[in-house]
């Protein structure tokens, strides 16, 4: 799978012909699914003013054609749905990646709390999110889907890692409410549980609902969100009918001491919520060579290996992987010249 990867190259959150040609780049180099990057469920829930949203039906209509053509080439369309949550309003990677205040373009950020995100350059001012904020958060995560699957989309991804909303609820770092959504972790993992029936209500059975969240906060010195819990949030969530845990780690906090990033640094965190629970997980994380990738599916480490900076590298990876594996791929017929002998 390519892993979803905001591309921050969206007008008023619609997609254009970079997408066109970036996602369906990736389709024509093999890729068995294509996860499209971040995608918000309302204006203020972009992380940028240039990230991809699908708040209204002319955002899913640009998506279709993109849809078509990655089905054209025997590839499964994902979307992740997302809301930034107090990690919203700031600009652009290239641009310095600093915080945006409602002056220069940002706007007011929410999250389970009204602590700001600590950016190196400052933070936005940081609204907590009242009940009809959650109720309406969760609505705009149903609307999403819904839109996302008239474009024709196959899996629906709910993003709830990488210290944006979802993961902010999740977190004891960032969410010190003390009503039903806060405190225990019945309380603070009950909106990433309600997004996600929300979002299985409306994604049809056969097709897949899947969570992306992250295993660990990477805080030890602190109360903080860590494999246990994900664990146990796994087989809840496989409860409510999600079918695959996407894990990945960290983002919640600057503070995150990281401790590994060798190849497959996430893979452990998969393979225990994939021991301890019934649901399918996807492993990311500096996969980079096919004969790991192979290695990690055959030995059931993992059910589906995801693919980020290397497909940035190389969109071809998963046509060269199949040729180093030995296994037999479809190469788009236009491309047949420059197939291995
Ligand atoms: C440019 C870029 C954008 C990313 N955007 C997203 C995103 O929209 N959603 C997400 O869950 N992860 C995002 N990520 C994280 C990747 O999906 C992936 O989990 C991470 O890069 C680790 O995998 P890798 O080592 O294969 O790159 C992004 C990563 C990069 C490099």
């Amino acid at each position: 799978m390519l892993s979803p990867m905001c591309q921050y190259s969206a007008e008023d959150g619609l997609a254009n012909e970079w997408h066109r040609v970036h996602l369906g780049t990736r389709a024509v180099g093999g890729a068995g699914m294509v996860m499209m990057e971040a995608t918000a469920v309302e204006p203020d829930g972009r992380i940028t003013p240039q990230c991809h949203g699908i708040w209204s039906d002319d955002h899913a209509e640009r998506l279709a054609p993109i849809t078509d053509f990655m089905r054209s080439q025997g590839a499964v369309p994902g979307i992740q749905l997302a809301h930034a949550g107090r990690k919203a309003s700031t600009s652009r990677p290239w641009d310095g990646n600093d915080p945006l205040q409602p002056d220069e373009g940002g706007w007011e950020v929410v999250g389970p709390s009204a602590d700001p995100y600590p950016h190196s350059e400052g933070t936005v001012p940081t609204r907590k999110m009242d009940r009809s904020d959650i109720d309406r958060v969760i609505e705009q995560f149903g609307a999403a889907a819904e839109r996302a699957l008239a474009a024709g989309f196959e899996v629906a991804e709910v993003h709830a890692a990488h210290g944006y909303l979802l993961h902010e609820f999740l977190s004891p770092v960032t969410n010190n409410r003390d009503d039903e959504y806060g405190g225990s972790f019945e309380n603070r993992s009950r909106l990433v549980r309600e997004v996600t029936e929300r979002v299985r209500s409306v994604w049809p059975d056969e097709k897949p609902v899947f969570v992306r969240i992250s295993a660990s906060d990477w805080l030890p010195d602190r109360p903080s969100w860590d494999i246990e819990q994900s664990v146990r949030l796994a087989g809840e969530l496989d409860e409510l009918g999600a079918d695959l845990i996407d894990v990945s780690g960290g983002g919640i906090h600057p503070d995150q001491q990281i401790p590994n990033t060798g190849p497959g640094y996430q893979v452990p965190y998969a393979e225990q919520i994939r021991a301890e629970t019934d649901i399918a997980v996807a492993s990311v994380g500096g996969i980079t060579e096919p004969k790991h990738a192979d290695a990690l599916v055959r030995n059931e480490r993992t059910d589906l290996v995801a693919l980020g900076r290397e497909m940035l590298r190389n969109p071809y990876w998963p046509l060269q992987a199949a040729h180093e594996l030995g296994e037999a791929i479809d190469w788009p017929p236009q491309y047949r010249r420059g197939q291995f002998s």
